[in-house]
């Protein structure tokens, strides 16, 4: 991979994210000039957090509207740049037409965003964040892989637009950038694919992701009788932030980053909360039997079909974080500070 020109501004898709929050602070902070692309720079409630990290670090913070479904709509936030971080996508699990509200924008987004970097001759290096979701479909399918654990060189192959929609825009979208990526020579590019992130948000109120709506409801009485024992990779938001700016100036760094702190699973996040604050919330302990589930959860839950019940409750996910922490440096931070402090942001927003 090339050197990047840190004097050069450098271009985030989806500032106003979860994920990219951190990535945007660690960039400020660098004393980067950060050409923020935003669905609409007037709402001030969604980029206060951004102006406030601006106005505390060396870095200048510059907002261009937007939008990953037009065509040509990136072209002035990523003139002049060297870098360009791709992390808008939507990561929503209710939705009632799956191709147009994830599938388009996670596609044509990628697409838009990259045949832009084509049309800039000043980009050097793309990095994008994909997802575990792009690795693997179901839990079922770890018994399939040589070693026992998922790696970089897996690929989901198992999501469609009825099971699992989300994993599949996200595979479809990564596949789009290799393409791309392969199709010219003059940038590179990069994949983050972290597992479930969690972790304190800089923006919790205005956040739509679906790593606050999973915390919000371990602690907001959702699942008081009980939480699928669901296995999961957890991953602190902070990290993945790390390794987003590791894989933009390790001029080494090539390929997939599997992005993930820790093989757990959702019960052993809820048991982690239970611990610290589970006196004052209504958070699970136990894990709910897999025959209620199957009985009750498609009627709670349009996501929980049997399907996905049968494929991944009480069965484990396991990866590999190695390459991450070889190549990239990353530090993975301990699970139960992830957990306490993601939850503390929620009760000093009084969402919980
Ligand atoms: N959270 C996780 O556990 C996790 C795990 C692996 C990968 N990821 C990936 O990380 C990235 C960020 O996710 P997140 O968890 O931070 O969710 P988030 O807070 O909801 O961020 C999603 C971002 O995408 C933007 N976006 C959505 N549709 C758009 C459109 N049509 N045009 C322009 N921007 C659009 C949103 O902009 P608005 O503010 O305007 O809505 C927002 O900035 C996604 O690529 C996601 O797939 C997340």
């Amino acid at each position: 991979m090339k050197t990047i020109d840190r004097s050069k501004p450098v271009m985030l898709t989806g500032a106003t994210g979860y994920v990219a929050g951190w990535l945007v602070k660690k960039l400020l902070e660098a004393g980067l000039t950060v050409h923020a692309a935003v669905r609409d720079p007037d709402n001030t409630d969604k980029i206060a957090h951004l102006e406030e990290l601006a106005t505390h670090s060396s870095g200048n913070i510059n907002y261009f509207k937007s939008d990953l479904l037009q065509e040509g709509s990136y072209a002035r936030a990523m003139s002049g740049c060297e870098l360009v971080f791709h992390t808008a996508s939507p990561f929503i699990s209710h939705v009632k037409n799956p191709k147009k509200e994830l599938v388009e924008p996670a596609k044509l987004g990628t697409q838009n965003v990259l045949e832009q970097a084509n049309e800039t001759k000043s980009v050097k290096r793309v990095v994008l964040t994909s997802s575990c979701a792009a690795i693997y479909g179901d839990n079922s399918e770890l018994e399939e892989t040589p070693d026992g654990v998922f790696s970089e060189q897996n690929w989901n192959t198992t999501s469609s637009l009825e099971h699992q929609p989300y994993s599949y825009s996200k595979t479809i979208a990564e596949r789009k950038a290799w393409e791309i990526c392969q199709n010219q020579e003059r940038w590179d590019l990069g994949v983050i694919n972290p597992c479930m992130v969690m972790g304190p948000a800089l923006n919790p109120r205005t956040t739509s992701s679906e790593s606050i709506n999973i915390l919000k409801g371990l602690g907001d009485g959702t699942l008081k009788f009980g939480a699928p024992d669901i296995g999961f990779g957890v991953v602190d938001v902070r990290d993945v932030a790390e390794a987003h700016y590791q894989a933009a100036f390790t001029p080494e760094a090539q390929g997939r980053y599997i992005t993930c702190g820790h093989n757990s699973s959702l019960l052993e996040m809820a048991q982690i909360l239970h611990a610290r604050y589970g006196e004052h919330y209504p958070i699970p302990k136990k894990a709910l039997p897999k025959w209620l589930l199957m009985l009750i959860g498609p009627m709670v839950n349009k996501t929980m079909t049997r399907k996905y019940i049968h494929k991944n409750v009480n069965l484990p996910f396991k990866t590999n974080n190695s390459k991450s922490r070889e190549e990239l440096g990353v530090t993975y931070r301990p699970l139960e500070e992830t957990m306490e402090e993601a939850f503390q942001v929620l009760i000093d927003n009084n969402i919980i």
